[in-house]
């Protein structure tokens, strides 16, 4: 995806051959400094910023820690958890030092730039409060953490001199629910056009008909002309904004551009499947095209085919000429499908019904922090994709533009939200301080930044905003749709509501294009009838706890349950006050047509609101999570994959049985299965075979259990038979002996070096046969030789206070995952691991050098 890097530290991301005369784009990453605290010269090009940390771009301060439970120590009362009273939260944003100042700094050497060239900076997310400055002049602000924003640098930058770009961000106390992180901690591109060019997300691609035999493409571009120029050819009619229609007459001919766009459409092979040569003639600057593609490949989560658009600008000095200048390149990667949202039905992608088998994800990567890196955000999808996920709800911000990407590449569609609050404060420093000034600016650049985007089905709005009871929300809510509306036509507006009661009565959920509903399964059938749309979503659905290897006796349905170690149990019945277990939403999911899915909180724990722990240090990470915060599944994860992933077969016994101690006492045995029936043995007797019910309570359903189970030290076996009543399957887990060595296992061993890949370890502690010993807290350490380096470790404890950047903690229930990161020079690496008492083990990869493009 990336391409080489210049002696300037930049990264070149489209190769100046091709296109010697047109668009060069530089990715930021190296050559920054970094400094927390105000500095309140630091933005004067003079500033020495020599004894500042040197730090790659993307870049978290705040994830090397070290974690207090005084840091954004919170006392507050949550009113969307029933709280009575407030309380003082220690772990609520991850107990990280993300409050503060920070500065970043670093030399803007512009190659090549000069007349008629324009610079411009693109911020993919810059946390928070962005002032960005250029040789001491302040070029841009932003002030939303989360959002992509751009900002144009010609006149600010000296062609040929050393130039100086500096960052100043801040973070409030209070100013969010969950970990923010702090920081440049997406990537920024510096972009070098001629004057004459098309602007950053500067094409809107639509796809007005798809059927099988053929599909419309609408493409409409934006062109930039410098200021004074006109579009347009002699005699044409144009329209000058701010003054009368005129024509381009011989008077006007010096401020005539005169363009023509020519784009082709190519295949996923790279074929042209259609294309259009357009003179811009209208004076506007815009031009549209249309195109038809027989026999479309549609995009949808199984077959992610993508297509782009290439357009190319060409400029003609002179009406006389007969040759055209290529100015410009862009491209615009689209997708072809169709979707609807039917009242009675639900929702269909390319004519098939389907629901969404989604989860919401916050935005950073446990052990990396926010820092954003392509390679972990494919694992996650990876993952999820394996238990049979196809949509992530970008919850509650904007997204990484690397996880759309991947998501249109993978195929996984989204729900991609702004909000977690509007006018009315849930947390004190929240957006409601911005609201007002900010929300159209904020939904603007979102929807246009990713209105191309195949995977993106619905935008969303906001989370459980307050505003839903508060006279004048629904007036907001209107304001905020019909700005995405204005935006983008193609796609419903959603979000998620909380206060069903208020927002079903004040007619605010009747305005939505879609009504998403949070931890209401019970109340689907209501809301159906009293709403006008017909169709509903379960925009935030479980939010079940639980704690990897962990299990509690006795096994018992419990809501907001704790226990003196801070975890909770995996037999997957504990959830919040406001929350329930998989199976309650499975029901709904499974017998009303009319809701289109689910989106599980949460795909991966997260950092920050250790619910329901919220109150008790050291809790500082999440526990809803399907899979925890070194990407390890819990037991969960199968669960969901049985009911999501037919495809794959799926059997998995739970707890584990190394049980000293328990003898004789009763010890549940589940499995999660996508077999209808299967007989339990232990040690070899059988303990019966379990059938899942058709309509029963919600467990049965969905699990098979054997609840009076004896535990006594040996093995469970389960063997599944299929509808037909064949045995065609079996699990074993046998109990463990004593920890004996370590075993690797990598996620990839061929890794590509380009300095940002990574590859993710799990080192399991094992006994002498290759049992897991699933109560292990060995502490171990990680070495890394070759062409590569030791980047973080996690080992999904919550309550753990080991850092992630030092290359030793202790396992958690026999496990953790360690995450090695390549460098620029290819060859290969090895990572070795080891622990007192432990054969250590070692795993070789292989870093390859970046494909020339
Ligand atoms: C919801 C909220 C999420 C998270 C979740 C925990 O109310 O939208 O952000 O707090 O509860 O269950």
């Amino acid at each position: 995806m990336l391409g080489l890097t210049l002696g300037t530290g930049l990264l070149l991301i489209s190769g100046p051959a091709a296109q010697a005369q047109t668009r060069r784009e530089y990715l930021l990453t190296t050559d920054w400094r970094f400094s927390k605290g105000n500095q309140p010269d630091a933005a004067n090009p003079k500033f020495n910023d020599a004894r500042w940390q040197r730090v790659q771009v993307p870049h978290d301060w705040a994830i090397y820690g070290p974690f207090d439970g005084n840091n954004d120590l919170q006392t507050v009362q949550i009113e969307q958890n029933q709280e009575q009273q407030a309380t003082q939260k220690s772990g609520r944003t991850g107990g990280l030092p993300f409050i503060g100042t920070g500065w970043y700094r670093r030399k803007l050497e512009v190659p090549g730039f000069g007349a008629g060239q324009r610079a411009v900076l693109v911020f993919d997310g810059a946390m928070s409060d962005a002032h960005v400055f250029i040789n001491g002049k302040e070029v841009a602000t932003w002030a939303y953490g989360y959002n992509s924003f751009s900002v144009d640098i010609t006149e600010a930058i000296q062609p040929g001199k050393d130039n100086v770009l500096a960052v100043r961000l801040q973070n409030l106390p209070e100013q969010s629910r969950w970990y923010p992180g702090a920081g440049l901690y997406r990537n920024v591109h510096l972009i070098v056009t001629p004057e004459v060019h098309i602007p950053v997300w500067g094409t809107y691609l639509t796809t007005p008909e798809v059927t099988a035999d053929y599909a419309r493409v609408k493409l409409t571009t934006e062109v930039s002309v410098p200021a004074g120029r006109v579009i347009g050819r002699e005699g044409a009619k144009i329209s000058v904004r701010g003054s009368q229609d005129e024509h381009i007459g011989r008077g006007a001919l010096q401020k005539a551009l005169f363009l023509r766009l020519d784009t082709e459409l190519l295949d996923a092979s790279g074929r042209v499947v259609a294309h259009s040569s357009t003179p811009l003639q209208s004076g506007l600057p815009t031009c549209e095209q249309a195109f038809t593609i027989v026999q479309p490949q549609l995009w949808s989560p199984e077959t992610p085919t993508l297509y782009t658009a290439v357009s190319r600008l060409y400029q003609q000095d002179a009406p006389a000429d007969t040759t055209y200048r290529l100015v410009d390149e862009y491209k615009t990667p689209f997708g072809i499908r169709s979707f609807k949202f039917e009242a009675g039905k639900g929702f269909s992608l390319n004519g098939q019904p389907r629901k969404f088998k989604g989860v919401c994800n916050h935005h950073d990567l446990g052990p990396l922090g926010t820092a954003i890196n392509v390679a972990a955000l494919r694992r996650q999808i990876t993952l999820l994709k394996d238990m049979g996920c196809d949509a992530i709800r970008t919850s509650h911000n904007m997204p990484a533009p690397e996880l759309v990407q991947l998501c249109d590449e993978m195929g996984i569609m989204l729900m991609l939200e702004s909000f977690d609050e509007w006018k009315t404060p849930k947390v004190k420093n929240g957006y409601n301080l911005l609201f007002d000034e900010w929300a159209e600016k904020d939904l603007v650049n979102l929807v246009r930044h990713y209105r191309n985007n195949p995977s993106v089905i619905m935008w969303s709005i906001g989370n459980e905003v307050p505003d839903q009871s508060v006279p004048g929300g629904g007036k907001l809510l209107k304001r905020l749709q019909d700005v995405v509306h204005r935006e983008d036509p193609t796609r419903p507006v959603t979000m998620g509501m909380d206060r069903i009661d208020d927002a079903l009565k004040n007619n605010f959920a009747a305005v939505l294009d879609i009504a998403g509903f949070n931890y209401k399964p019970h109340r689907y059938p209501e809301a159906q009838a009293k709403l006008p749309q017909g169709v509903l979503l379960g925009s935030e659905t479980a939010s079940t706890v639980s704690s990897r290897g962990v299990y509690k006796f006795p096994v018992e349905k419990a809501k907001q349950k704790k226990y003196p170690d801070n975890q909770s149990s995996s037999y997957d019945l504990e959830a919040c006050v406001w929350s329930q277990t998989p199976d309650e939403e499975f029901v709904q999911q499974d017998d009303l047509p009319y809701v289109a899915g689910e989106f599980v909180w949460t795909g991966f724990d997260y950092l920050g609101e250790p619910t329901p722990y919220d109150e008790v240090w050291p809790s500082h990470s999440s526990y809803f999570g399907i899979l925890d915060l070194a990407g390890l599944p819990k037991d969960r994860f199968y669960l969901y994959r049985a009911k999501w992933n037919p495809t794959a077969p799926t059997l998995h016994l739970l707890p584990h049985w190394t049980w000293p101690g328990r003898e004789g006492q009763t010890t549940p045995v589940y499995a999660y299965t996508n077999y209808p029936s299967a007989e339990l043995f232990v040690n070899g007797v059988s303990q019966g075979r379990q059938t899942k019910a058709t309509s029963a309570q919600p467990q049965t359903r969905y699990r098979l259990m054997w609840n009076d189970v004896k535990y006594q030290p040996g093995s469970i076996k389960v063997v599944a038979y299929d509808a037909a009543g064949k045995a065609v399957a079996e699990e074993e887990v046998r109990t463990a002996g004593q920890p004996h060595h370590i075993r690797l296992v990598a996620d990839r061993t061929a890794l590509t070096a380009d300095g940002q890949d990574l590859a993710y370890v799990t080192a399991r502690v094992e006994d002498v046969q290759g049992n897991l010993c699933p109560d292990a807290t060995n502490e171990l350490q990680m070495e890394v030789k070759g062409a590569g380096r030791f980047r973080a470790v996690a080992n999904g404890d919550a309550t753990s206070l080991e850092l992630f950047h030092q290359p030793h903690m202790h396992a958690f229930h026999g496990q953790l995952v360690a995450t090695v990161q390549t460098t620029d020079k290819a060859g290969p690496l090895t990572l070795k691991v080891s622990g007192k008492g432990l054969k250590p083990a070692t795993v070789q990869l292989q870093s390859a050098a970046v494909a020339a493009k």
